[in-house]
């Protein structure tokens, strides 16, 4: 053993003695460097390692140490302080044996990803902000040093086909999702522009899948905490800030995916409907929904304070919840009590056929909107387990009126084009108007029956730069700040143009819910607090707004939904397949056989 180690390292010696090896680790990542590049013991042999010519402390904790044996050394993060010459020496006897590393750092626009065998990951990558996207982004693979193959989802002529979805075509946001991973899936990847243009590193481990947990709610089938402080003056304006947050959050992440088009949504909506799944969610899927609608993890008032909010904007804004499940599922008498409470939605049975359902769905989707909206969905696909929904309807009268008459006047659209459109039009209309330095736009305020008020923010020019400028300003503390100011600005006369808009838009609510960081919504929610027996999955978001400016006032509706169907894990033997019959008593096989054609 000995005398084959020494063999070893005389060759090692004249192989290894000059050579440096030099590798490029990613911020962030893991390194194990080894002394030496076979496996041996080296009982009594003096190893050490050094850092840019200083001993490295084999006690030494932070990024670097050196593992008991003294034949590896971990750095762990990676950082750029990590960068420099590593030298390992061993000295034994009268032979000596030097091996150098000379580690670089790659840049920090890298992000290390651990991921399991056979499940999904997100591989994130975004164009700047103020960039018009007009070619999606490229992918790439570090195959060797220097040598790189490119990880098109369109080419089905490599194993990525299939396992490989670009979710936001044309968007800022360029992530890709690979699923079902295989362990050759580690490495680097590079996300460029169509130019070149570097946008992103990712640096996938994958790690060995471990063994499925069965589902169970064990430990998580208790109704959501009492709201303890009922009267608090706490708990209005917690909730006010999270809205504000949540949908200036929305608005941004749907002007990434609709830059220049009309866009439309009700965040009081969506933000509606998922709280109340907050309501039946529990451990993990409850901390992302509180995230996603940007509520403390400790605001257990949440529900209490959305049922205030509900009858204080009774008089001008409705909103309605509902819930419907499939018979054969049996949500949790609290969940159905607190349901009822908060959100005055007691869970509905779904009826037989999807025509049926739809019928049901809609029509009460009308009936809440006030026919504003009459269609949401066109089937109800038998699997469906559970659909939540919640609608609003708006209707508000100027408190000054515009002048009857038809009028028509021209809108200048992004492109310079003009279009002919009726208008509302006043000459001495009494409004709030100022310029709001902090959003770079003209702001002027219409005051409307039921204490409300639409704000219309005029960028500087029809250019579309100028507009993105606007929206990147447009923080919440920006829009709350620009609100008090309006509100404390004295009317005055002005002239009044305004388009007759009639907006209906339905937003894509999936990659919504995706931006919000609940795609493990899709992969099977933890419910518990709702329902116990088996997982469920999200498999369709939807929401839909509409908004019409009339001579009388502005009508708007929106409704948003969450359908989820049950998860199974599937097993499908409809394929040949062998078997083993076997007595588990005994420990001896009984039969086997093959079945390719049953
Ligand atoms: C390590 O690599 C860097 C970059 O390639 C180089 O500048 C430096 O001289 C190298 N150091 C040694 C000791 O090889
Ligand atoms: C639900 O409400 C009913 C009727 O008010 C009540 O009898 C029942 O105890 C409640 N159940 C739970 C679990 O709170
Ligand atoms: C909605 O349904 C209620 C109860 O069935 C009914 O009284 C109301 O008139 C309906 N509203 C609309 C707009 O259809």
């Amino acid at each position: 053993m000995r005398l084959q180690a020494i063999l070893c390292i005389l060759l090692q010696l004249i192989f290894e003695h000059s050579s440096c090896t030099h590798l490029r680790a990613i911020s962030g990542s893991t390194l194990e460097l080894p002394c030496l590049s076979f496996q041996t013991d080296f009982n009594g042999a003096a190893i050490t390692w050094k850092f840019n010519g200083k001993d490295i402390d084999a006690q030494s904790s932070g990024s670097v140490r050196v593992k008991k044996d003294g034949l590896h050394l971990y750095i762990s993060p990676v950082t750029a302080a990590s960068e420099g010459e590593y030298v390992c020496l061993v000295k034994e006897d009268n032979m000596e044996m030097i091996r150098m590393y000379n580690i670089t750092v790659a840049a920090s626009t890298g992000y290390t990803i651990k991921v399991t065998e056979g499940s999904k990951v997100h591989l994130p990558c975004h164009f700047p902000p103020g960039i018009q996207v007009v070619a999606n982004a490229l992918w790439f693979k570090e195959t060797d040093v220097g040598q790189r193959t490119r990880v098109n989802p369109e080419d089905d002529s490599t194993d990525y086909f299939n396992r490989l979805e670009l979710l936001y075509p044309l968007d800022r946001d360029q992530t890709i999702l690979l699923q079902d991973i295989v362990m050759e899936d580690s490495g680097i990847y590079h996300c460029e522009s169509a130019d070149g243009e570097k946008l992103s590193t990712l640096y996938i481990t994958v790690e060995a899948a471990p063994t499925p947990v069965p589902h169970s709610c064990a430990g998580f089938t208790t109704a959501w905490e009492p709201c303890q402080d009922v009267n608090s003056r706490t708990g209005e304006p917690v909730l006010q800030e999270s809205m504000a947050e949540f949908s200036m959050k929305l608005y941004s992440y749907l002007r990434e995916s609709y830059p220049s088009s009309n866009l439309l949504f009700s965040p009081i909506s969506i933000s509606g409907v998922l709280s109340h799944l907050l309501l039946g969610a529990r451990d993990d899927t409850r901390k992302a929904i509180e995230r996603a609608v940007c509520v403390p993890h400790d605001f257990h008032c949440v529900h209490f304070q959305m049922k205030k909010l509900r009858e204080k904007l009774a008089s001008s804004l409705q909103i309605a919840s509902q819930i419907y499940y499939n018979p054969q599922m049996n949500p949790s008498e609290s969940f159905t009590n607190q349901s009822i409470q908060f959100y005055e939605a007691e869970p509905t049975r779904l009826l037989e056929t999807s025509e049926e359902n739809v019928q049901m769905i809609n029509s009460w989707v009308a009936n809440k909107t006030k026919n504003k909206i009459t269609q949401l969905v066109d089937s109800i696909p038998p699997s469906t387990q559970l659909i939540l929904l919640n609608a609003v309807s708006f209707s508000g009268q100027w408190k000054a009126k515009f002048d009857m008459k038809p009028k028509k006047g021209h809108f200048t659209k992004l492109n310079g084009d003009l279009v002919k459109v009726p208008i509302l039009y006043q000459q001495r209309y009494m409004a709030a108007m100022a310029q709001v330095v902090e959003l770079k736009a003209q702001v002027a305020r219409f005051a409307l029956s039921g204490d409300s008020s639409l704000y219309i923010l005029l960028p500087r020019s029809n250019d579309v730069t100028e507009l993105q400028q606007v929206e990147e300003k447009m923080t919440d503390t920006a829009v709350r700040q620009m609100i008090e100011q309006m509100k404390t600005t004295a009317t005055q006369h002005i002239e009044v143009t305004l388009p007759q808009i009639k907006l209906d838009v339905q937003p894509d609510m999936n990659i919504l819910i995706k931006k919000l960081g609940l795609s493990s919504l899709f992969e099977g929610a933890n419910l518990c607090g709702l329902y116990s027996e088996d997982k469920v999955v999200l498999d369709d978001a939807r929401h839909r707004a509409f908004l019409a400016l009339t001579v009388d006032g502005v009508e708007a509706g929106a409704v948003s939904s969450l359908s989820f169907s049950r998860s199974y894990l599937s097993f499908s033997a409809m394929r040949p397949f062998i078997l083993l019959l076997w007595s588990d008593q005994a420990n001896v096989p009984l039969f086997i056989g093959r079945v390719t054609d049953p």
